[in-house]
């Protein structure tokens, strides 16, 4: 029989990237693999919760066991997310693309001749994680990420207080640090009176680990 500290509990997890299209065939993209959304949507299964897991297109497939709700935008993101509230907690590790194309053509751009590479007009992209934590129906519990390449502490303190959410999960994704696409991650816990470093550790026990403090958070103010 199903057990564990999250049994009954509902989360939301983002994950992947986002494709924006400039047109039919082509999108704009980001190298996020998606591994370490598919750890913690894993781990949280494990811990006995129902799990929304909203993913953009990610090269790690989803885990087994969670309710997986596949988009392609940021626009399709934040509806998907929208439409799986009410939850007792959201973790936003979905790389969300900052921007898209306001000109997308419904017709497959071609060279016309002219010796002019067409312009792409962007506009910005919602952002889901400060949506979600202000929504009416926010989760009691909301996690954000923060891939940094400098200032990763000071940044991910910032960005908690910006986005208005309860915890930020931050990494240092420096060319040199190898977690994009890599198997392991050094994380920060930042929340509002800590700042807790994390060793490197396989994605796999960084969601584990994610999923015990959720669950721990859960039992305290939920009850
Ligand atoms: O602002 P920045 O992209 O660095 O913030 C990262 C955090 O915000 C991640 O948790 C990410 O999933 C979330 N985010 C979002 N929607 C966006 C941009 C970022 O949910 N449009």
């Amino acid at each position: 029989a199903p057990s564990g500290p999250l049994l009954g509990r509902h989360v939301v997890v983002t994950s992947g990237p986002t494709h924006e299209p400039i047109d039919p065939v082509r999108y704009i993209a980001n190298r996020s693999s998606g591994a370490q959304g598919a750890a913690i949507a894993a781990a949280l299964r494990d811990l006995g919760a129902r799990v929304s897991f909203v993913t953009g297109p990610a090269v790690v497939p989803p885990p087994a066991g969670v309710q997986v709700i596949r988009v392609e935008t940021a626009a399709e993101m934040r509806a998907a997310v929208e439409a799986a509230l009410p939850a007792d907690a959201a973790v936003m590790a979905a790389a969300v693309a900052d921007w898209r194309v306001v000109n997308a053509a419904g017709q497959k751009m071609k060279k016309d001749g002219s010796d002019r590479p067409p312009t792409l007009e962007m506009t910005e992209n919602p952002d889901i994680l400060a949506w979600v934590s202000r929504a009416e129906r926010r989760p009691l519990l909301v996690v954000g990420f923060a891939a940094e390449t400098d200032d990763v502490v000071a940044n991910a303190v910032a960005k908690r207080q910006r986005k208005g959410c309860d915890w930020i999960v931050a990494n240092d994704v420096s060319p040199d640090s190898g977690v994009m696409g890599g198997a392991d991650n050094t994380a920060i816990l930042v929340s509002e009176n800590n700042v807790e470093h994390w060793p490197r550790l396989p994605k796999a026990e960084v969601g584990r680990r994610l999923a015990e403090r959720i669950a721990a958070r859960l039992a305290e103010i939920a009850g």
